[in-house]
C-alpha cells in the first residue's frame, strides 16, 4: 500500500471564524489541526510533526513573532506562513526577514492561500532532497577514499600532498586497474580548485573525428550537424582540473593542439574566431609506457615533458603486497554499508591465499572479488571454500605424478572442511569420518597448517 502521506498544517489564530474558513478550504488536501491561542499551538507542535503553520501575528496570549522564532528554532524545516491584517503589513515584512516564508492579508482569497501553501511545500521537498544528496554526496566521496598501507603507497600520498597547490600538470601512469583515476580525484580534492569543476576527458572513449569538438567546443554551424554551440570540455574545466584519461590514446595531431593549450591557456571553439581563455590545471593518465610510444613516433616527446611535470607512477598490487589486507577490508565495510548486511571477514587462510594472488587486473579485480564474495557468501566469515568457488586459490592439479596429484586434493580438500568448521579438529575429524589422531598426522604429513 503506497497511498502518499498528506502534509499537515497547523492553524493558529485566535477567531474561530477565520480557524473554520482554513479548515474549510484545506481539509480535502491536507491534515489541519487548529488551535485558538499561542500556547495550545505550541502544546499541538511538541507532540507532533507540522509541515506548515498559518500563523496570525496578534494572538491573544504569546506575540505571533515570538512563536514564530520558537518554531523556526526548533525545527528550520518547517515552514510558517503569516496571516496579518492590512494595518499589520510592516511587522509581516519583518517575519519574512526572521524566516517565515510568505504572510496571507486577511481577509484571504483562497486560490491565494491554495498557491502559497503548495509552493511552500514545494520549497520544503526541495530543501530535503538537496540535503539528502548532500548526505549522499558525503557518503559516496567516502566511498571513493584512497586507502592504502604500503609503503610505496603511502609515499605517493605524500607526493600528492605535496603537489596539490601548484598548477603544474601531473602524469599518472600505473597498469589497468592500479587507481589512475582516483588518484587524480584525490590530487584535485586536495587543492585549491576542489570547489570548481573535475572534468574527465576519457581520450580512448571518445571518437577521432569527435575529440576536437570535445575539447574545445564548437559554435552553431561550425560542421554539418552542429545544429548548436556546445561548450569545450577545457572551456567546462575553467578554474578547476581537466583529466586527460588513457591521454596515449590520442591522436598526434591532437596533442600538437593540445600541447598549444596548455602552453597558452586559450583557445577558439571550431567555427569561431574568438578567443576563450581557461585557466585549467591538466592532469593525464595513461597504463602505457610513453617513453616506448614516443620513440615508435606515437607520442609527442615535447607534449609528454609539458605533462611530466609531476609524475606519479602508481605500482601494480602485486608490488605492493601491504595494501591488500586494508583494500580487502576496505571494500568489505563499503559493501556492508551499501547494503546494509553486517560487515564480513576473511578467514587467516583465506587472507593468505588472497595476499598471495597476483591480481593481473589490480585493484579493480580485488574490489569485483569482495564484491562477488561478500554478495555470494552467506556466513560471517568468508573462507577458503568460498574461494574455491570462484576458483581463486585452487592450483590446477596436472602434470603431476598420481601420488602427488593425490596429495594435492587430500591437501586442498581437508584445509576446505577445516575452514568451513572454524579450524575446529573434532568437528572436521567427524565431517571427514577418520580419528582425530589420523587427522593430525595427515595434516603434519601434508604441511597443512593449524590455525
Ligand atoms: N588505493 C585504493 N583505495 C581504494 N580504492 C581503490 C584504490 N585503488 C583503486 N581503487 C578502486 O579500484 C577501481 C579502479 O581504480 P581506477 O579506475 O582509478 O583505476 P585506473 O588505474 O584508472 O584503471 P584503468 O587504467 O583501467 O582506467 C576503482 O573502483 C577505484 O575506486
Ligand atoms: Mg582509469
Amino acid at each position: 500500500m503506497n497511498t502518499r502521506k498528506k502534509a499537515t498544517i497547523l492553524v493558529v489564530d485566535d477567531e474561530k471564524g477565520v480557524r473554520q474558513s482554513f479548515d474549510l478550504v484545506l481539509k480535502d488536501s491536507y491534515q489541519v489541526l487548529l488551535s485558538g491561542s499561542g500556547s495550545e499551538a505550541r502544546g499541538v507542535l511538541s507532540k507532533r510533526k507540522v509541515d506548515i503553520v498559518l500563523l496570525d501575528i496578534m494572538l491573544p496570549d504569546i506575540n505571533g513573532m515570538d512563536l514564530l522564532q520558537s518554531i523556526k528554532e526548533t525545527d528550520p524545516n518547517t515552514e510558517v506562513i503569516m496571516v496579518t491584517a492590512v494595518k499589520e503589513i510592516q511587522t509581516a515584512v519583518k517575519a519574512i526577514k526572521m524566516g517565515a516564508y510568505e504572510y496571507i492579508i486577511k481577509p484571504f482569497m483562497v486560490d491565494d492561500v491554495l498557491t502559497i501553501i503548495s509552493r511552500a511545500l514545494e520549497k520544503k521537498k526541495l530543501v530535503e532532497q538537496v540535503a539528502y544528496l548532500k548526505d549522499e554526496l558525503d557518503r559516496y566521496g567516502k566511498f571513493e577514499r584512497i586507502v592504502g598501507s604500503d609503503k610505496k603507497m603511502l609515499e605517493i600520498f605524500e607526493l600528492i600532498r605535496s603537489i596539490c597547490d601548484s598548477d603544474g600538470a601531473v602524469l599518472i601512469q600505473g597498469e589497468s586497474g592500479t587507481g589512475k583515476e582516483l588518484v587524480a580525484r584525490a590530487v584535485h580534492n586536495q587543492s585549491s580548485r576542489k570547489s570548481c569543476p573535475f572534468i574527465v576527458i576519457n581520450c580512448a572513449a571518445i571518437p577521432r573525428t569527435l575529440m576536437e569538438s570535445e575539447l574545445f567546443g564548437h559554435i552553431k554551424g561550425a560542421f554539418t550537424g552542429a545544429t548548436n554551440t556546445i561548450i569545450g570540455k577545457l572551456e567546462l574545466a575553467d578554474r578547476g582540473t581537466a583529466f586527460l584519461d588513457d591521454i596515449d590514446c590520442l591522436e598526434v595531431n591532437m596533442q600538437a593542439k593540445l600541447l598549444r593549450v596548455i602552453q597558452e591557456k586559450e583557445f577558439e571553439r571550431l567555427g569561431s574566431n574568438k578567443v576563450i581563455k581557461s585557466d585549467v590545471r591538466f592532469l593525464a593518465a595513461s597504463n602505457k609506457n610513453l617513453p616506448d610510444l614516443i620513440e615508435k613516433g606515437l607520442f609527442r616527446e615535447d607534449l609528454f615533458y609539458r605533462l611530466n611535470v609531476f609524475p606519479i607512477f602508481i605500482p601494480p598490487l602485486r608490488e605492493r603486497r601491504g595494501d591488500i589486507p586494508v583494500l580487502l577490508a576496505h571494500f568489505l565495510e563499503q559493501h556492508a554499508k551499501r547494503s546494509g548486511k553486517p560487515r564480513r571477514s576473511f578467514s587467516q587462510e583465506a587472507l593468505n591465499i588472497l595476499t598471495e594472488y597476483d591480481w593481473p587486473g589490480n585493484v579493480r579485480e580485488l574490489q569485483n572479488l569482495v564484491e562477488r564474495l561478500a554478495t555470494i557468501t552467506k556466513e560471517p566469515v568468508i573462507g577458503l571454500r568460498n574461494l574455491n568457488t570462484l576458483s581463486i586459490g585452487r592450483k590446477p592439479i596436472k602434470d603431476m605424478t598420481l601420488k602427488d596429484a593425490v596429495n594435492a586434493f587430500e591437501r586442498q580438500y581437508i584445509t576446505d572442511v577445516l575452514d568451513s568448521v572454524g579450524y575446529s579438529r573434532k568437528k572436521a575429524s567427524e565431517l571427514l569420518g577418520v580419528h582425530r589422531n589420523t587427522l593430525l598426522s595427515r595434516m603434519t604429513e601434508l604441511e597443512i597448517k593449524a590455525e
